[in-house]
């Protein structure tokens, strides 16, 4: 980016990527940490005399324009933090779009609205993507420049982080560059002994992570929904807790492999079972082998890690010089089940190790819980983006701008 700057991009169009994709609540932002890492680009650019046009998404719609996908919050909240004039169009490359991006002035920023209302930004069909990138570069008119600021939608082969790329010179944001850089740190030449601590509902979702991991990582502490399926390939019944039974033997396979690699897999031995899936649930702490005999029988689910795994996950992360955090321990929107999750951030705060909270989940729990960003070494904006990085994949949004 820096480059681009001393280029000039006074009276210029640069468009910039940046991923807003923030969690609401009706019309209001519940967390707003992407915003703030988006804010820095912007006012650079800004303070150079930029017009800066941005795009961004917000949730899956399917292509076509649905009011609670609408980038309104977000641009509200953006234009709140702001010390320049933030604008949002009602389109993304019609009439509002087109009216206001010539009404531009210099240091001025407009929003774009949600890139997904349009199917082509993420149509699997080259020339579709590539004529939606066609429209979207002509709001730059004939000096434009393109920086990619969102790192958490480098993992989409998408019309406004991929295609345009190819379109226009391209730059890479700060963000996405802090973001690449911390997780090198995590990929080569890591500080050891190096713990992951692996939560969220679904082992399906990480599995090529988890492949990725084994020998890399020290330790792998896996608590959320998932270690029900830990739980079960090890041979112990989980009552009516979550279970993808079709992972166990993928599960049973990392277990033995693991050791054979160099890395041991740490499971609860203790947990919060409960009633039934609701905040006011009654709840007890059994042993991680004997869920069915809580006072719930085969009906007990698993909400949250008991103590003392939280004891036993703390002193990991106290004992390691890296750890990488995905994934929440348990239901941590109930407060009832948010122990665990609260432990684990927690001990991120008091280890003295590299600290990195990668996923959305994760950085919106230890916001909800009241800890600060600054307590953490880095808390990525990338969910998928960020496990992609781990996963040793190629992410387009990157190798575009390589090449
Ligand atoms: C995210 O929330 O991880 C990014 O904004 C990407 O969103 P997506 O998974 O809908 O592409």
């Amino acid at each position: 980016l820096n480059e681009l700057i001393a280029e000039g991009v006074r009276g210029r169009y640069i468009l910039v990527r940046s991923d807003l994709n923030v969690p609401l609540d009706g019309s209001a932002v519940t967390d707003d940490g992407r915003i703030k890492a988006s804010l820095p680009v912007l006012k650079k650019l800004s303070d150079a005399g930029a017009r800066v046009l941005v795009t961004a998404h917000l949730g899956r719609p399917k292509g076509a324009p649905e009011d609670k996908y609408s980038l309104k919050p977000a641009a509200t909240r953006l234009a709140e933090l702001a010390d320049f004039k933030v604008q949002l169009a009602n389109d993304t490359v019609g009439d509002s779009a087109k009216e206001l991006a010539s009404g531009l002035q210099d240091g001025e920023v407009l929003i774009l609205e949600n890139v997904r209302f349009d199917a082509r930004e993420t149509s699997k069909d080259d020339a579709e993507r590539g004529a939606f990138a066609d429209e979207l570069v002509a709001l730059t008119g004939s000096n434009g420049a393109f920086v990619d600021d969102a790192f958490g939608a480098v993992h989409r082969k998408h019309a406004s982080v991929f295609d345009v790329a190819t379109r226009l010179p391209s730059y890479l944001g700060d963000l996405v560059h802090t973001e690449v850089e911390v997780l090198r740190k995590l990929t080569t030449d890591t500080q050891r002994p190096y713990v992951v601590v692996l939560g969220g509902s679904k082992v399906s979702d990480k599995l090529a992570v988890i492949d990725n991991l084994l020998g890399k990582a020290d330790t792998i502490l896996v608590g959320g929904g998932m270690l029900f399926t830990f739980l079960a390939a090890a041979g112990h019944k989980v009552a009516g807790s979550l279970l993808e039974e079709d992972q166990i033997p993928v599960v049973q396979d990392y277990l033995k492999r693991a050791s054979d690699a160099g890395t041991s897999f740490v499971i609860p031995t203790d947990v919060v079972v409960a009633s039934r899936f609701a905040a006011d649930a009654e709840h007890e702490v059994v042993k991680a082998d004997a869920i069915e005999d809580s006072t719930f029988g085969a009906a007990g689910i698993g909400l949250d890690i008991g103590p003392e795994s939280a004891s036993a996950f703390a002193a990991q992360i106290e004992g390691a010089k890296t750890v990488f955090w995905n994934g929440p321990m348990g239901v941590f929107e109930f407060e009832a089940f948010s122990s665990g999750t609260r432990a684990i951030a927690q001990a991120l705060t008091d280890t003295v190790a590299f600290t990195v909270v990668g996923g959305g989940d994760s950085a919106a729990a230890v916001r909800t819980l009241g800890f600060e960003d600054s307590q953490f070494g880095h808390i990525s904006t990338g969910g998928g983006a960020s496990l992609e990085y781990l996963e040793g994949k190629e992410l387009p949004g990157l190798s575009v701008l390589d090449r």
